[in-house]
């Protein structure tokens, strides 16, 4: 990746820059808990954006994005935003830095990346993270890790229409190779966890679906939650997120709230205590008692806060038949992955039942990702 790069810049623009990168992520277990005050557990991943990047002393950004053939240039101010998607994340990212004091100006860029794309596994979070990461850098910016990952999140909610919490972006930033992170999104305090599981494996099954209006129902999922937390907080005034309450307390609020309001909360409520159950789990190499905990995440995921489907269901019946240890949707859902925990003695035949069901029933395989958990943010030699 890193020569078609450096030879596409060259073509470019005659010169020669400098090298960032980031990584997508996985995430254990703590699925939209993060935009509630909640906990989660994720990790880089050895899928990344990598970028070529010089500034170029004039006022105008100039990028490239290798992969999708397509070259774009806007000026730094908040009337510049370009049109494609792509580009809104590279522009957000410059906006949100000069917001944040950062004095940064024009520079030349060309980017690739090889985090699949629809996934779940953050390939905006990628991009806005090596870019981030990138500007602070070349322009001496002065800004700390955990502002560079709201950087991120901030463009995605202000360029990008997504109301989305922290995690992808702190994990990009934040991430270090065979470490997962247990961060907690109300007081970001966060623990390295090394994860080594021996006699295990990670595997991710991408089912290469993804549903359209993903980020609407993202940004309605956030609503029933906030709505929730609201309705708590009459009562409890101490309740800033869902994450401080428990299920008596929304149990109070029942018959105030819709049922679709209440089962979201509900999810919500459980999914915090379950990534604390992991921890512990995890403490004892009880990888057992993580595993069930992924099915049932996966359970509340479908069931009460209804961002699984068809083929990611299917995906969880079968790891379930194969006797797999954990299994579930990963990520914000709507299509994507399922993260599965399997035996050693067991991936294969796992994997190979997997693509023969999956394709007999929806005329494709799914794809298949080892997890290698990896390096986020940082500067290339
Ligand atoms: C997306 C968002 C994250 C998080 C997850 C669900 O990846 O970007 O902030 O909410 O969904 O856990």
């Amino acid at each position: 990746m890193k020569s078609r790069i450096a030879e596409k810049f060259k073509t470019l623009f005659g010169e020669d820059g400098e090298f960032f990168a980031s990584a997508g992520r996985i995430n254990l277990i703590g699925e939209h808990t993060d935009y509630n005050g909640g906990y989660v557990f994720p990790g880089a991943v050895d899928k990344g954006i990598m970028a070529e990047i010089k500034l170029n002393g004039t006022d105008k950004v100039c990028v490239f994005a290798l992969d999708l053939d397509e070259y774009v240039e806007f000026g730094l101010n908040e009337e510049d935003a370009p049109e494609q998607s792509w580009a809104r994340y590279v522009f957000g990212v410059c906006r949100e830095t000069i917001k944040r004091g950062g004095k940064i100006a024009g520079f030349n860029a060309v980017f690739a990346g090889d985090v699949p794309l629809g996934a779940g596994m953050s390939s905006s979070a990628a991009l806005e993270s090596t870019f981030a990461f990138a500007l602070n850098y070349l322009f001496d910016c002065h800004i700390d890790k955990f502002e560079l990952a709201r950087i991120g999140q901030s463009t995605e909610h202000n360029y990008c229409g997504v109301k989305c919490g922290i995690m992808d972006q702190f994990a990009s930033i934040f991430g270090k190779a065979g470490n997962l992170m247990r961060l907690d999104c109300k007081t970001m305090e966060y623990k390295y966890y090394p994860f080594h599981p021996e006699g295990y494996r990670l595997v991710l099954l991408d089912s290469v679906v993804k549903h359209e209006l993903a980020s609407s129902a993202y940004n309605k999922r956030r609503e029933s939650c906030e709505r929730a937390a609201a309705a708590i907080r009459k009562n409890h005034p101490e309740v800033e997120f869902l994450r401080d309450a428990g299920m008596e307390w929304l149990e109070e609020v029942k018959a105030e709230i819709s049922e679709e309001d209440y089962m979201r909360a509900e999810y919500v409520i459980d999914e915090v205590q379950r990534v604390l159950d992991v921890c512990d789990a995890l403490e004892k190499d009880d990888y057992e008692t993580v595993g069930k905990k992924m099915y049932e995440t996966h359970h509340g995921m479908s069931k009460l806060y209804e961002v699984s489907c068809e083929e990611l269901d299917y995906l969880n019946d079968i790891a379930k038949e194969c006797g797999v240890t954990g299994s579930r949707v990963m990520g914000g859902g709507f299509g994507g992955c399922t993260i599965n925990l399997v035996k050693d003695g067991l991936y294969d035949s796992f994997i190979a039942k997997a693509k023969s069901a999956f394709s007999a029933k929806f005329g494709h395989e799914p794809k298949v990702y080892d997890v290698v958990i990896s390096d986020g943010a940082r500067k290339l030699q």
